[in-house]
């Protein structure tokens, strides 16, 4: 179709300029396309109506700085503000710093909003003005919420806008010291005239909030929603622009909640925090080993507990196992938890070095508590618990496994040892079986034998 159409009278109507975005990465064309260029998604192109700049202010972003020798530059890490909840600040990196943008991603009904809202009721009862901007809720909905988790602090401000344009120019009266945007794709620019949502809104959106954090020294979080496949929607463009990407999962059917951190150029990225869901918002759990081994069964087999390093924590998780003769010719491998792939590589290495005749039987395996584990240290556990399931014989109580399984059936070593066994020695554990290597690292004298392990024949003998 031609750009202008041509009326009765000769005048010509301007048709607005349209553009195709891939609503995964963002790619922009002028035509449409069934699978994106860029990224490879299929059905992801959208057309969406653009400004053609010709607007003053459209493209006007800038720092207002001026070149200057780094030495000059002033910075303090006592710049980061303690937000009041240690498992937050952990997976911060120490704090929120000044400046920064934080995505928040999350499955829709995970704690995204409570979350934000006690994290600001924190700083607000430190002493801090705080801004919670929602696009979601009405100021009634909130405040219900705020009453049910206790976030009803005189210095928590609650605004209800959409509007890009009003909420920066309220930023700028209120001067808030940290400013939540519930949620993204909420938020629209009256700059362009696609829907809120859109790739172009989000990235426009997205661009001058963080600007303004950068010039302003505010610290602002974005909560954003996450698609199907768990990715945070709008373009990937959003988690560059940001500082650091976070995403607060967990299991419907489980109180817990973990925060976790994916991106952060402040901090160290992999480190969690974990929560319980109650009935008064989110409650910190400061020791994860407890909550995940607080109902574990007595003397089953097929059941053992593993020392995995979560960012730089060592948490004890319990990983189970069930092994029975298979009903079909193909074998099933189902897991919850740990890798797919590797359970049947380890199941095929316990084949063929152990004996286990596994090729005719089915395994199931689960990590307790709805957590994952991809670290390749809890490899002795998942063969631990399915030597424990298949020849019908409990593991020691005390005993905790790590290290990772090799193709020969050699066990390799793994990184943390000591902190790993401190962890293990503080939640009563009594014997550590680890790899080979890991016996010239010293080891701290608590009340743990500390037993090194070269192959599966030697594990077997020690646990059976
Ligand atoms: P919410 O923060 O609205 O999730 P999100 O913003 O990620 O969509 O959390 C909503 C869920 O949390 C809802 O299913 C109810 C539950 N919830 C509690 O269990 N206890 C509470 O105190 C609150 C506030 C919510
Ligand atoms: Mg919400």
């Amino acid at each position: 179709m031609p750009s202008s159409a041509c009326c009765g009278g000769g005048v010509k109507i301007k048709r607005p300029k349209t553009v195709f975005f891939c609503q995964g990465c963002g790619y922009k064309s002028a035509k449409w396309h069934g699978k994106c260029p860029a990224c490879g998604e299929w059905n992801l192109c959208v057309e969406e109506e653009v400004d053609t700049g010709s607007e003053p202010g459209r493209f006007e972003m800038h720092f207002d700085e001026l070149p200057q020798p780094i030495e000059s530059i002033t910075s303090n890490d006592k710049d980061r503000l303690k937000t009041g909840i240690s498992e937050m600040d952990r997976v911060l990196g120490g704090g929120i710093v000044k400046g920064s943008s934080v995505l928040v991603g999350g499955d829709p009904g995970i704690g995204k909003s409570t979350l934000l809202l006690q994290l600001l009721q924190q700083l607000a009862v430190g002493g801090l003005k705080v801004l919670y901007v929602s696009g979601e809720e009405s100021a009634r909905q909130i405040k219900l919420r705020g009453i049910r988790v206790g976030a009803t602090s005189e210095n928590l401000y609650i605004y209800v806008e959409i509007s890009l344009e009003k909420i920066l120019a309220q930023i700028a009266e209120l001067a808030p010291h940290v400013v939540v945007i519930d949620s993204i794709q909420t938020i629209y620019s009256r700059d362009l005239t696609s829907a809120p949502g859109s790739v172009g809104q989000v990235r426009e959106s997205s661009e001058r909030l963080i600007l303004m954090s950068k010039k302003s020294g505010i610290p602002i979080f974005l909560i954003g929603h996450v698609t199907k496949d768990g990715a945070i929607a709008g373009p990937k463009v959003l988690e560059h622009m940001v500082d650091a990407v976070l995403y607060f999962q967990g299991d419907a059917g489980h109180v817990f909640r973990i925060i976790r951190g994916v991106k952060n150029r402040y901090g160290p990225t992999n480190e969690i925090g974990v929560f319980e869901m109650w009935e008064h918002g989110l409650r910190e759990v400061s020791n994860p080993s407890q909550l995940f081994l607080s109902e574990r069964p007595k003397g089953a087999a097929g059941s053992v507990v593993v020392p995995s390093m979560e960012g730089t924590r060592p948490i004890l998780v319990e990983v189970q196992s069930l092994v029975g003769e298979s009903s079909f010719g193909m074998p099933r491998r189902t897991t919850i938890g740990v890798d797919h792939n590797r359970v049947s590589l380890l199941a095929a290495v316990l084949d063929k070095v152990c004996g286990l005749t596994l090729a005719n039987h089915d395994i199931f395996i689960n990590v307790a508590g709805g957590v994952r584990l991809n670290e390749p240290a809890v490899d002795l556990a998942i063969v631990s618990s399915i030597m424990s399931s298949f020849l019908g014989r409990p593991i020691d109580e005390g005993s905790v496994v790590c290290g990772e399984v090799g193709l020969t059936g050699e066990i390799r070593g793994v990184g943390h040892v000591e902190s790993r066994i401190k962890e293990a020695a503080r939640m009563g554990f009594t014997r550590c079986l680890l790899p080979h290597s890991s016996s010239h690292e010293t080891l701290p004298a608590a009340n743990v034998e500390v037993i090194h392990v070269g192959n599966l024949k030697a594990l077997m003998d020690h646990l059976f």
